[in-house]
Parts: structure tokens; sequence; C-alpha cells
């Protein structure tokens, strides 16, 4: 029996995640605000080293995945985006490593297709984000107001890190890879849809498939990359969008 990590756990992705893992017979240990296994808030560093330090005691240090699901979309304040989407999950990454090393096992980042959207190349905000420093990434995102430009640094920076890490990972026999998903139904996206600012393009973005995904699609895409068969895959943004991404920039990739 596997032992897998999942934050988010209480709802949508990370939920339908939880529940393919369990009903594989593998062990689930959730991560999420409330109703989980553990308790912790990811947008505070004592909440992150809560949820770290009691998924070592309850996994004797050793993790076959970890599977990064909290987040919050870009109708929440920028600083609080930015706290949980790229911060909540470089601190797990970082503090699960070795127990993911000790069981040879890998780790499976949720992004968005909107890390793939729009230029942030030596983007300000981009940057700091990848230098790490959550007080300066905390105060630029609360004054760009809306956090709807946090959400798309935030997942953006996060598939930056995610191939950042692909050389030292690899080496340590670690698989690390990000999925980017586009509209799925689940309670954030329904959020952003009913946010007044962002609502309107929220709803308005449709793929080429003409309908948004479940969560159940997206943890189907999870477990693959968590799975053997995706043993040689490592570094990688696997997008999962109905073709948003290669609608929107058919040369680019
Ligand atoms: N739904 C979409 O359309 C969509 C599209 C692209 C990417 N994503 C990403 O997928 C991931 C899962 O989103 P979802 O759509 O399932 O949303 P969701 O709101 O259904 O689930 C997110 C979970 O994260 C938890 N969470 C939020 N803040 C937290 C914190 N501070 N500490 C601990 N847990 C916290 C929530 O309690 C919730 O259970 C997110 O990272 C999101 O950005 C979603």
């Amino acid at each position: 029996m596997k032992t897998i990590v999942i934050t988010g756990s209480g709802s949508g992705i990370g939920a339908a995640t939880a529940q393919h893992f369990r009903d594989a017979g593998e062990r689930v240990i959730g991560i999420d605000l409330k109703d989980a296994d553990i308790a912790a808030d990811l947008s505070s560093a004592a909440g992150r080293d809560k949820a770290i330090s009691e998924v070592l005691q309850r996994s004797n240090g050793c993790v076959d995945s970890l599977i990064c699901c909290a987040g919050l979309g870009g109708n929440h304040p920028g600083e609080l985006v930015a706290s949980v989407n790229y911060f909540g999950v470089t601190a797990l990454l970082d503090g699960l490593f070795e127990a993911l090393r000790a069981s040879g096992g890998n780790a499976v980042v949720v992004a968005s297709v909107a890390a793939t959207q729009g230029n942030w190349e030596d983007h300000p905000l981009r940057d700091a984000f990848l230098d790490g420093d959550e007080a300066k990434v905390r105060a630029m995102a609360s004054d760009a107001g809306h956090g709807v430009i946090a959400y798309a640094a935030s997942k953006h920076a996060i598939v930056c890190h995610v191939r950042r890490k692909a050389k030292e990972w690899g080496e340590a026999g670690v698989r690390l890879n990000a999925v980017a998903p586009g509209a799925v139904e689940t309670p954030l996206l329904q959020q952003s849809m009913d946010d007044p600012l962002i609502g309107k393009a929220t709803r308005d973005f449709l793929p080429p498939m003409g309908r948004r995904a479940q969560s159940v699609e997206i943890a189907g895409v999870i477990a693959f990359l968590a799975s053997d068969a995706a043993s040689y895959v490592h570094g990688s943004l696997l997008v999962a969008d109905g073709g948003i991404d290669a609608m929107s920039r058919p040369t680019r990739f």
C-alpha cells in the first residue's frame, strides 16, 4: 500500500484525487483547512510547518506521492493567492523531499493553463516569486489589487519552480511534474464565475471541446503522473485543458 499525501483534499480536484487513490486501496493523508486528516492553513509558515511535521509523523518519514492541489482562485486577495498557490506548494515540496526520496517517490503540482497565457518573461512579480521572497511578493500582489494577476503569476512561477527543481530531484530519484487544467467544475471555478469583476471572462473561457472538465478527469491525469506508467516523465507540464492552450497559441509550446 502506497502513502499518498494530498493537499486541498477537501474539495474539487483534490477530493476527486483522494477518492481515486482510496478506491485503488492506497493510504491517503489529506491536508486542508478543515475536514481533513491534517487541518492546516498553508497560507502561513506555521501552518505549512504543522502540515509537514504531521505528515512525517504519520508516514514515518516515507511518502510515495505528494499531490499539491490546494489553491485559491483569482477572486481572492492577491497576497493570499500568492501565499497559498506558490509558497504553500514550495514549502511542502521542500519539507517532504526527503520523505519522497526515501521511497523513490514523486510529486505532482496542480498549476493551471493560466501559467501558459500572458508574457511572464522577466516580469518583476514572476521574478519575485522565483527569488522566494514571500513578503515582497505579498506586497506586490497586494498593490496589484485584484487577485487575478497574482493567480496567473503564481501558477506561471510554480511551473518554473517545478522545472528548476528537475535536475536536483531527478538526480535524487524523485520525479516532479505539473498539471495545467483549464476550466474544471469545482467550487473554485464557481466562485470565479460569480465574481463581479472576473465572472464574465471566466464564464466565457470555454475550450474547443465545448465543455468544462469534471474533477475526476483531472484526477486521472494526476494519478497517471504519480504512477509507474509515467516512470520516465519528469520536469514536465501536462496540459489538460480541453484545447485552450493549443487554440490560444498554436505555434508556441
Ligand atoms: N477549477 C478550475 O477551473 C481550475 C483550473 C486550473 C487550475 N485549478 C487549480 O486546481 C487546484 C484545485 O482547485 P479546485 O478547483 O479543486 O478548487 P476547490 O476550491 O474545490 O479546492 C481547493 C481546496 O484547497 C483548499 N485550500 C484553500 N486554501 C487553503 C489553505 N490556505 N490551506 C489549506 N488548504 C487550502 C480549500 O479548502 C479547498 O478544499 C488549485 O490549485 C487551482 O488553482 C483549478
